[in-house]
């Protein structure tokens, strides 16, 4: 039976396991899979701990993709742009650095939200590590305009220098939003401190998609604002977890599975 796991600290909640478990099932793969809760600061130990155990691969999440990241022996284009691995593929001595976030989360708006990006006014709110992972992904859809919004002035320059030819993208403080967008999307971290990004209402167009990519928050404070300014679609990542979850299943097994019955499995109502 080959072994996969996920690492993260903390990781008592993530629903990794039962995710590819199920997957594995449908597929008739033979596998297990495991959580591990990574001591700080020991994360290529207790990697190379598991690979001598007979590992083959392993979802990261946080706080390790930067050093899983660094851990890697190759990564893939996607990974690079990142600057961070949520996937990593053991082979012999290689270690293969993967970081399926950002498409996880495309295949999640236009598969199953039905929400085409091409063409369309995108709104991605924070210039953190989940905006640097979905920006790539998203340009590539060809999107008629991609905005990052910035709370701290600057902080935008880092990712303005990582994509140097791409027309569509620009970056604008929040008091500055002033057109309507069909796709906002918060990557922002200001959930964990109780807060909404301060974007203004008139930033949804009508028949907006507002997207949270955050998950197992219930309704979120910018989920709430959203609803609020009347945009009838809200929902948060857990589509987009379960996307990157099946890149890695067909990555590792080279099957695709379904992922409609497990984003039902668990969506939960968000109020
Ligand atoms: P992650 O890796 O999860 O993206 P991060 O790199 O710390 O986390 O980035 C968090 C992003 O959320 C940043 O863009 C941060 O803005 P600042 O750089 O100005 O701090 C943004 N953020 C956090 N709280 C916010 C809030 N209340 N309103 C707006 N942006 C917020």
């Amino acid at each position: 039976t080959d072994l996969y796991a996920v690492i993260g600290n903390p990781i008592a909640h993530s629903k990794s396991p039962l995710i590819h478990k199920a997957f594995a099932q449908t597929t008739g793969q033979d596998l297990d899979y495991v959580a591990i809760e990574g001591p700080l600061g020991r994360f290529a130990e207790t990697v190379d701990e598991w690979r001598n155990k007979g590992l083959r691969g392993l979802n990261i999440t946080v706080p390790f993709k930067m050093d899983a990241f660094a851990y890697a022996s190759r990564r893939d284009a996607a990974a690079e742009e990142a600057g961070a691995v949520n996937c990593l593929t053991f082979d012999g001595a290689e270690a293969e650095g993967a970081n399926y976030d950002g498409v996880g989360l495309v295949r999640d708006i236009e598969a199953n939200l039905a929400t085409p990006v091409k063409g369309r006014n995108v709104l991605v709110l924070g210039t953190g590590g989940a905006t640097r992972g979905a920006l790539g992904p998203l340009l590539a859809r060809e999107p008629a305009r991609l905005t990052v919004a910035f709370r701290t002035p600057g902080k935008e320059q880092e990712l303005r220098a990582l994509f140097p030819h791409a027309h569509a993208l620009d970056f604008a403080a929040y008091a500055d939003l002033d057109a309507p967008y069909d796709l906002v999307l918060n990557a922002t971290s200001a959930t964990l401190s109780g807060e909404a990004p301060p974007v203004p209402g008139r930033a949804f167009a009508r028949g907006a998609l507002a997207y949270d990519l955050a998950y197992g928050k219930g309704l979120t404070p910018f989920l709430r604002l959203a609803r609020e300014a009347g945009v009838g679609t809200c929902v948060d990542g857990v589509g987009m977890l379960v996307e990157q979850a099946a890149e890695a299943f067909l990555r590792w097994r080279g099957v695709r599975p379904e992922t409609k019955a497990m984003i039902e499995r668990l969506t939960v109502p968000l109020v």
